[in-house]
């Protein structure tokens, strides 16, 4: 696990761009829980620090609305995109990812 931010550093309802070994990870905090995913949509790879976060857990890519869970990745209704998602711990005030 590689240190990626403090945890006051994703606002609420948030995003956070990071870039940890050269990938760039988005990380999100939504009710104090903090979900970590590729920056890439894996629709057509819109960035997604532009997506909408308004249900908890929830992501929907700005530019066609595809929506994915933050826990497993999964696309609902499109099952051939899955967004990466990499594992968060949290120690601390400090958010760890799994990067592999
Ligand atoms: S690029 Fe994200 S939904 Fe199409």
């Amino acid at each position: 696990m590689v240190f990626a931010a403090k945890v006051t550093e994703v606002p609420e309802w948030g995003k956070k761009l990071v870039e940890i070994e050269g990938q760039q990870v988005l990380l999100l905090k939504m009710k104090g829980v903090v979900y970590a995913c590729e920056r890439e949509c894996p629709h057509q790879g819109a960035p997604l620090e532009g997506a909408l976060v308004k249900e908890a857990g929830k992501l929907s890519c700005q530019r066609h609305g595809y929506r994915f869970d933050l826990k497993t990745g999964a696309c609902e209704g499109h099952p051939e995109c899955t967004l990466k998602i990499y594992p968060v711990e949290i120690r601390g005030d400090e958010i760890f990812v799994e990067l592999s």
